[in-house]
């Protein structure tokens, strides 16, 4: 990461921006307006990413808003531009997602920096081994004069390809939950113990693990993952005596997805009773849905008009920055469309038309909000 914002540290100078990296870990370049002290524009999307990834998901909206910069030329507009590079989005490492931005809005809070990864390494002190000081992290929350929030981002899933269409508008971003699920047996002898006499953690996992896609496949819009699971101890010989497995799961309702997620730990319950074990559960992330700002959103629709293509208005599936930013700042997202609709995979890819199609569309929005009425009032009250 270091090594990332050097690089993009470098890009964002040479576009005339003032470049630091706050205590949370985000990279921010600062891109003054034309009169000093106006309130300023973000533009970003996140650096960090999952394992066995693609080159695409979050860098290239921080990208795009370098190119932006770049674009300008030196013009300076009313507003100024502040491009974040977020820290800790995924929630991979922490289990938890949106660390860097949850700095923005004031919510790194001891509970987050208390959290761990699978070394037992807490976010606070991989914040200290990064060369960051704790006690900067106010100073890392939003300016009091910050006008809204914009992220491109790819789509990551395949709505905007079966469009034909190369941007989207985002209108809201789904709700979603993540959880830990800890299924505790008893480890015994494989070649031993009788099948009724076991307590066998794998197996409880597994038969929940498929209740979970049953419980998806029932309720139409809702998505329900168990992307990770660990066993213990791991032997081919050993019945498991603990397995551990994530659940995500993500609706655009928050009501739909809360009932969803009960009855999935209900399930978990009972699975785990039936067969004699005891059941470990922790929530990760509960994450309401997000509405983007309508004004913003009315924007982004004219500016991809202007590009000659059609928009489409759509929900995000994934999550992001923006519906954490959305806490404290009118924010809203432009979707490129995702080839094969693929993401979290080395596949994950983009077309260079639509991304020309997205800077031309960022330009014209910044011409737009630095003419817009309805911005010089936001801009008054900032
Ligand atoms: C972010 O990539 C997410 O999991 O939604
Ligand atoms: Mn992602
Ligand atoms: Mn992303």
């Amino acid at each position: 990461m270091h090594d990332c914002h050097r690089e993009i540290a470098r890009w964002l100078k040479a576009a005339g921006a003032e470049v630091t990296v706050d205590a949370a870990g985000n990279l921010r370049g600062f891109y003054g307006a034309a009169e000093s002290s106006r309130p300023r524009l973000l533009l970003g999307s996140h650096l960090d990413t999952v394992p066995n990834a693609g080159a695409f998901d979050g860098v290239l909206g921080v990208v795009i808003a370098v190119a932006l910069l770049e674009a300008l030329e030196g013009r300076q507009l009313p507003f100024a531009i502040e491009v974040v590079g977020f820290s800790e989005e995924e929630g991979v490492r922490f289990g938890t997602p949106f660390i860097g931005s949850c700095a923005l809005v004031g919510r790194l809070d001891s509970d987050l920096l208390n959290r761990e990864d699978g070394n037992g390494i807490s976010v606070k002190n991989a914040i200290e081994h990064f060369g960051l000081n704790l006690e900067d992290i106010p100073r890392a929350a939003l300016s009091k004069g910050t006008l809204a929030y914009l992220e491109f981002h790819i789509e990551q899933g395949p709505v905007l390809e079966s469009l034909g269409r190369s941007l989207g508008a985002v209108e809201a971003i789904a709700a979603q939950s993540r959880m830990s699920f800890e299924f505790l047996g008893r480890a015994n002898h494989a070649g031993t113990t009788p099948m009724h006499l076991r307590h066998d953690a794998i197996a409880a996992a597994a038969e929940w693990i498929l209740a979970v896609e049953r419980t998806a496949e029932n309720h139409p819009g809702l998505v329900a993952t168990v992307g990770q699971i660990e066993a213990k101890p791991g032997a081919t010989n050993v019945i498991a005596a603990e397995a551990r497995v994530s659940l995500d799961v993500r609706h655009k309702s928050d009501d739909i997805l809360k009932r969803a997620a009960e009855t999935l730990v209900r399930l978990a319950r009972e699975i785990a009773a039936r067969r004699g074990l005891t059941l470990r559960q922790s929530v990760l992330l509960s994450q309401h849905a997000v509405a983007m700002d309508p004004f913003l959103i009315d924007q982004i629709q004219e500016a991809i008009r202007s590009t000659g293509c059609q928009p489409h208005r759509m929900t995000s599936g994934a999550g992001h920055d923006a519906m954490i930013l959305a806490e404290k700042v009118p924010a809203a997202m432009i979707f490129l469309r995702s080839p094969g609709g693929i993401s979290h995979d080395p596949a994950e890819s983009v077309e260079p038309g639509d991304v020309a199609k997205a800077l031309e569309c960022g330009l014209h929005l910044l011409d737009q909000l630095a003419n817009s009425s309805e911005l010089q009032k936001r801009m008054c009250r900032a």
